[in-house]
C-alpha cells in the first residue's frame, strides 16, 4: 500500500462500537478516515473525538444506513463525491436483531446488513477502489469458530434463531467474501475477512432474551454482566484486529484470507471455500437486488 498518509480509508459503522474504535487506531497512522453511520449526532461528535484523540483533521463522517439496496447505493455515492480513490474499504457496520425484522426491501435483516451491504457496496466502490492500484477490503465477522453455511437458510426461512441467525450470516458473509476475493483480485483489489474479539458495544448490550435460543436463555445474565458498559475498552482491544488488517504491509497482495481476534490466519469452515455455496450465495444477491449484484 501507499504511504500511511496518502491513504483512504473508508470504516462503516465508524461512528461507535468496534468501529469507532478502529478509526482511532487508523487516524494515528496518519491517514484520511472516512466514517459512516445513520445518525448524523452521533456521527457528528465521534468525528469530533476522533479529531480530537488522534490529532489527525482529516477525519469525515458521511452518513448512509447500509439496510438497504438503496441506502448502500446513496452511501457509495456520498463518499465517491467525497474522494477519487479508497485504499482500504473496512466494512464494518453490522446487524444482531433480538427479533424477526425485513429490511426496506423485504429482505432478512442479518442478510441485509451483513451480508448483502458488504457485497455491494465492494461493487459500487470498485472505481475508487481499483483507482489505487492495490486496495484492500477488510470484512468483519461474528460468532465464535467459523462455522458451516446452509445454503437451505441464507434468510432465516427454517427460523429466527436471534444469535444464531446472526451468526449464520456471517458465515454466510465469509463465503460471499471468498468469492468476492477471486472476482476482485484481478482489479488489485484484495478482500479479507477479521474477528475482532467479542466486545461491550451497542450490538452486544442490546441482546435480550427473545435473541438467545432456547437454552441460550439461561446464559443472559452472563452476556449481561460479560458485556457490561466498561468505556469503550473491551472495543479497543476488539480493534486491534481490524487495524492490523486495515494499516499492515504484511497484507500487500494477500487475499481471501481469515484472521482471529490474535491477527492469526486461520481456516475457515470448508462451506466457507465451496464453489456450490458461493453460487447459492451470489444468486440470492443477485435475486434479491434484482439483478444488480455485480
Ligand atoms: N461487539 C462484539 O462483541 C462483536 C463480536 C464479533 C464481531 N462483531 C462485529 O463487529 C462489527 C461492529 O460491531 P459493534 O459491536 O461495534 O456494533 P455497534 O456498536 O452496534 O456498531 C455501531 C456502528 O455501526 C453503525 N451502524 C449500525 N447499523 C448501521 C446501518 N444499518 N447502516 C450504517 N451504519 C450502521 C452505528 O452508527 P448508527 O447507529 O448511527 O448507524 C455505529 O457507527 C459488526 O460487524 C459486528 O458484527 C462484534
Amino acid at each position: 500500500m501507499t504511504n500511511a498518509t496518502e491513504r483512504t480509508v473508508v470504516i462503516t459503522g465508524g461512528t461507535g462500537g468496534i468501529g469507532l474504535q478502529s478509526a482511532m487506531g487508523i487516524a494515528r497512522t496518519g491517514a484520511r478516515v472516512l466514517v459512516t453511520g445513520r445518525d448524523r449526532g452521533r456521527g457528528e461528535a465521534a468525528q469530533a473525538r476522533l479529531i480530537e484523540e488522534t490529532g489527525n483533521e482529516r477525519v469525515q463522517l458521511v452518513i448512509g444506513d447500509v439496510s438497504s439496496v438503496g441506502g448502500v447505493d446513496a452511501l457509495a455515492a456520498a463518499l465517491t463525491t467525497r474522494t477519487e480513490r479508497i485504499d482500504v474499504l473496512v466494512n464494518n457496520a453490522g446487524y444482531l436483531g433480538n427479533e424477526p425484522s425485513t429490511s426496506e426491501d423485504g429482505l432478512e435483516m442479518h442478510f441485509a446488513v451483513n451480508v448483502l451491504a458488504p457485497w455491494r457496496l465492494a461493487q459500487a466502490l470498485l472505481p475508487v477502489l481499483r483507482a489505487t492500484g492495490n486496495a484492500r477490503i477488510v470484512n468483519i465477522t461474528g460468532g465464535d469458530k467459523p462455522a458451516a453455511v446452509d445454503v437451505d437458510n441464507l434468510m432465516a426461512e427454517k427460523g429466527f434463531r436471534g444469535l444464531m441467525t446472526y451468526t449464520h450470516s456471517k458465515s454466510v458473509m465469509e463465503s460471499m467474501s471468498m468469492a468476492l476475493s477471486r472476482e476482485l483480485e484481478p482489479h488489485g483489489v484484495s478482500v479479507n475477512i477479521v474477528f475482532p474479539g467479542r466486545a461491550s458495544t451497542n450490538m452486544t448490550r442490546s441482546l435480550s432474551s427473545s435473541g438467545l435460543p432456547g437454552a441460550m436463555k439461561l446464559m443472559l445474565p452472563f452476556f449481561r454482566l460479560f458485556f457490561a458498559d466498561d468505556g469503550g475498552k473491551s472495543a479497543a482491544k476488539a480493534a486491534r484486529s481490524t487495524i492490523w488488517a486495515a494499516t499492515t504491509s504484511d497484507l500487500d497482495g494477500v487475499t481471501g484470507r481469515y484472521f482471529d481476534t490474535n491477527s492469526k490466519e486461520t481456516k475457515l469452515h470448508p462451506t466457507a471455500y465451496d464453489p456450490q455455496v458461493q453460487r447459492c450465495i451470489l444468486a440470492a444477491i443477485e435475486q434479491a437486488t434484482g439483478g444488480g449484484a455485480t
